[in-house]
């Protein structure tokens, strides 16, 4: 897969192809955030990005805010849309999770939280066109 990476998918079954292949991407340490308004499908392509690695259990962490998971790698997943202050990350301990150079963090809502985040990382932005149909911009930043 290439990246900077714009696309139109026309189902669910053509973005869980695009999270197969961004899942041979990743490394251990490696930092996605994902950003787009409720339902555009950040957690649909997480969790099929971890089906990838062995991993079919994942839920969306929206009210556990981090949920973790071990397969083929080790994965953080983060869900920042209840989120309210800072302190909130740093109760839960999200700067050790950051440290973790042996798991891959998912972070959806980044945005919320935007003094968080670290500047080298994956962004993926989606965008809902229908009710089918979202518009999917992976970059690379460093
Ligand atoms: N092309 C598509 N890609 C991803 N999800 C889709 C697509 N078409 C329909 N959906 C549906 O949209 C919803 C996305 O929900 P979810 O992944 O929880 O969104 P978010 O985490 O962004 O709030 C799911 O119900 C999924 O089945
Ligand atoms: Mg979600």
């Amino acid at each position: 897969m290439d990246l900077p990476l714009q696309v139109i998918v026309n189902n669910e079954i053509e973005t869980k192809r695009i999270a197969e292949k961004f899942a041979l991407l990743l490394k251990e340490g490696d930092k996605v955030l994902l950003n787009g308004d409720l339902g555009t499908g950040k957690t649909f392509f997480v969790k099929n990005v971890c089906v990838k690695y062995g991993i079919d259990t994942v839920t969306s962490p929206t009210f556990s805010i981090v949920n973790e998971y071990t397969g083929q790698k080790k994965i953080y997943h983060f869900d920042f849309y209840r989120i309210k202050k800072t302190v909130e990350l740093f109760d839960i301990g999200f700067e050790d999770y950051m440290k973790d150079r042996e798991a891959i963090i998912f972070i959806e809502w980044a945005e919320l939280v935007p003094e968080v985040l670290p500047k080298k990382c994956y962004t993926i932005q989606f965008n809902y066109i229908n009710e089918t149909k979202r518009e999917i911009f992976i970059k690379k930043n460093e």
